[in-house]
């Protein structure tokens, strides 16, 4: 390899504070350099290729090497492992003209080696703390792994469950989505990009791809602007404001523009009323996919919407490689917008400190020490306990005490793969603990039989009569039922929500043998399983827990741990009530039972089988007491909202106590509850705690009518409680 000085060596030299990470600084160098490159070299910046992955490892194919060489490629993703990234890192600093250094990416979504809950699942353990935890771990990791920039988080809203990627994000809910959007990004960024163990964080999918119609991914979203800006975009704003440095276009046609043509989502909205200055990348191939959306008839012309609209780099579509230098030359578009683009991909790429050294992320050594480590395997666990749902305890049928015969059953109960879920980064399903595992570990190998049961999706139903045998001589049953891994993430809807193959029937069979029957179930989306909710003596919602899911769960089944998951999603009764959440408009006609013309169905209830944050505890929690101080308050006051909140069970219980607002007349109609504020309190039996909440107006904003944003005076019902259905409520009111 032919050794070489970059000249941009030779600038810095001439350039005092070189390690000094300020913007102003940097705008310097960085202009420096854009005086230096070619339009092919700038355009090379915006260039994003992917690695292959063969069964030796990573591999890029030999026209992107030379595409590196030629100062052509500005990033590659998928490429990771410390000593690959470092050996296509030496290609663009000592082979290239410039020397500028690539930029490596990766989808470390909820985790590199150490494979954490599903996001749906860290999302239901309501623990911001242990949120930003695990993903300051996961960043480590991949760190260690040479790589600058992760694809996370994910924050798209999720209010339809037939929606596979609902996995990927925290769930239906604005404002708890704007709390873990923060909480992903501090950790992923740390406090300076500088420190060689944070990431790039990217925030997607901009924007709206959540909504996407009938729940079929990469499909139409068409919301009002009022939707899109209250519900959908929040999360984004949150994130960016937490310091995102970069953020993803979505796949979909948003109210007839794809978003990575859409220039009033990139430019109006996220540069000028948000004010972002990082650099903003396609989704997958998405510039050429605006030729199937029927917004231009060719790659040219896509290449140009996109530009035009905001988007900086483009992910393996090659429509900049070949088409902005043309365009550039048939003056179609100005060579000033690929130097804005550029001039902030150069920028992240300094904030990481790659200019200074861009070899700083290789380091080999790192990665044994820190992949897998005792100290993130506990962190897995911890998140992993937390995130688990109790839906259902019959007779208190949890925790198992001391059983001698556990029928351990159902195809989930010994998969290592589907442990991690999708997008499980470098998880190697060989480090994952199945509940098989974590059982045999807690409680004796001689005290758990398994016995399959059945597959997953296969309707083969042979094997549960030797499962219904196993039960008769066992005193409980733990029954692992659900979705593989597979099943949800990207490409995975679903028009049907129950449980796949003849899980269904297993569960019956078993149930009718009269043992009792704990389910424990595994999916990256919220089941329509009524069955299950009447049925099932306990019903643990276990999403897909990682790497130490298995003693996780056993955790929390044997009372090691008491369950303090809630619910981030609403639970649907049934598939047709979907698109169902928590905080819908009224109607002018809400449903009554007694009257026909009402808002209801025939064939089932309104309510959901389980509602927006829901999920029991070992202890038993009662609220009295609920007040709010002043109950007219004007804007420069704040009004403190209390409950008393005891636990009367025999058992200690961690409690996530909810604070919903109701706007009452609003000028433009207003949702039937909105979350405000939670809190997570520990009990021991007997023990009462005051939880307080301190609530302003401006927690009352919305974007009205006159196209402003603040809170409107008159009433509001202030609910807290357990769960989005809770009734208890005092009334307040707002007055200028
Ligand atoms: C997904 C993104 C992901 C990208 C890169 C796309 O198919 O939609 O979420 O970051 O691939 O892997």
């Amino acid at each position: 390899m032919r050794r070489f000085i970059p000249i941009l060596l030779a600038l810095w030299l001439g350039l005092p504070g070189l390690v000094v990470a300020q913007a102003g600084l940097w705008d310097r160098q960085v202009d420096s350099i854009l005086s230096l490159m070619t339009l092919t070299e700038k355009i090379g910046q915006m260039n994003l290729l992917t690695s292959d992955w063969v069964q030796t490892g990573p591999s890029l194919r030999p026209s992107y090497l030379a595409d590196i060489q030629a100062g052509r490629v500005g990033a590659i993703f998928n490429a990771h492992t410390a000593d690959y990234t470092c050996e296509l890192q030496r290609l663009a600093v000592e082979e290239t003209r410039l020397g500028i250094p690539l930029l490596f990416g990766f989808d470390v979504v909820h985790g590199y080696k150490t494979i954490f809950p599903m996001p749906i699942g860290e999302a239901a353990s309501w623990d911001l703390a242990a949120i930003e935890g695990a993903a300051r771990i996961s960043t480590r990791e991949a760190a260690a792994a040479g790589l600058h920039w992760t694809f996370a988080p994910m924050v798209d809203i999720a209010r339809d469950p037939r929606w596979g990627r609902m996995a990927e994000g925290a769930g239906e809910d604005t404002w708890y989505g704007n709390e873990v959007a923060r909480a992903r990004v501090r950790g992923i960024q740390g406090q300076d990009l500088a420190d060689p163990q944070t990431l790039l964080a990217c925030v997607k999918h901009y924007a709206a791809y959540g909504a996407a119609q009938a729940g079929r991914d990469y499909h139409t979203t068409d919301l009002s602007e009022q939707t899109l800006r209250e519900v959908y975009l929040p999360p984004f704003q949150a994130a960016i404001e937490a310091g995102a440095a970069t953020i993803m276009t979505a796949f979909n046609d948003l109210n007839g523009i794809p978003a990575t043509g859409n220039r009033f989502l990139l430019d109006q909205i996220l540069r000028q009323e948000w004010g972002f200055d990082g650099f903003v990348v396609t989704d997958y191939s998405s510039i050429p996919e605006m030729i199937q959306h029927g917004i231009v008839g060719d790659t040219a012309a896509a290449a140009a919407l996109a530009l035009d609209a905001g988007v900086d780099m483009d992910m393996q579509a090659s429509a900049y490689y070949y088409h902005l230098a043309r365009l550039v030359a048939e003056g179609k578009i100005d060579e000033g917008q690929i130097d804005a683009a550029v001039r902030r991909i150069l920028r992240a790429k300094y904030a990481l400190g790659l200019f200074d050294d861009p070899y700083r992320y290789c380091q080999p050594n790192q990665e044994a020490a820190v992949w897998l480590s005792d100290a993130h395997r506990a962190a897995a666990r911890d998140i992993a306990r937390k995130s688990l749902v109790l839906l259902r305890n019959q007779g208190a049928t949890l925790p198992l005490r001391s059983p001698d015969r556990i029928l351990l059953t159902g195809p989930l109960a010994d998969s290592q793969r589907d442990m991690l879920g999708s997008w499980s980064g470098a998880g190697e399903a060989e480090s994952c603990v199945t509940l098989k595992t974590g059982l045999e570990t807690r409680f004796g190998a001689e005290k758990v039989r398994f016995v399959p049961g059945c597959g997953i999706e296969d309707g083969d139903d042979q094997g549960i009569a030797a499962a219904v045998r196993a039960a008769r001589r066992a005193e409980v049953i733990v029954a692992a039922v659900g979705e593989s891994a597979a099943m949800s993430g990207e490409a995975a809807s679903r028009s049907e929500l129950d449980l796949p193959g003849v899980q269904l029937e297993l569960l019956q069979a078993l149930k009718a043998t009269g043992k009792p029957l704990v389910v424990v179930v595994f999916s990256g989306r919220a089941l329509a399983l009524p069955w299950l909710a009447e049925q099932a003596d306990a019903l643990v919602m276990a999403w897909f827990p990682g790497t130490e899911g298995g003693h996780a769960l056993a955790e929390v089944l044997s009372g090691d741990y008491g369950p303090s998951g809630r619910l981030p999603v609403t639970v649907p009764r049934s598939v047709g009530q979907v698109p169902i959440f928590y905080n819908p408009k009224a109607t002018g006609r809400p449903m009554d039972p007694q009257q026909k013309y009402t808002s209801k169905y025939l064939d089932v209830p309104n309510t959901p089988l389980f509602p927006f944050g829901y999920g029991l505890t070992y202890g038993e929690m009662v609220y009295e007491g609920l007040q709010a101080e002043p109950s007219v308050f004007d804007p420069s006051q704040t009004v403190t909202v209390s409950v008393t909140v005891t636990n009367r069970g025999p058992q200690a219980g961690t409690e996530t106590v909810q604070l919903y607002v109701r706007d009452l007349v609003g000028s433009l109609t207003r949702p039937v509850r909105e979350l405000k504020g939670f809190q997570q309190v520990t009990l021991a039996p007997g023990e009462s705690r005051v939880v307080t909440f301190a609530l302003r107006a401006e927690d009352l904003a919305f974007l009205r009518r006159d196209g402003t944003y603040g809170a409107e005076p008159g009433h509001f019902d202030l609910f807290i409680g357990p769960h989005a259905e809770s009734a208890e409520h005092v009334r307040v009111k707002l007055v200028p």
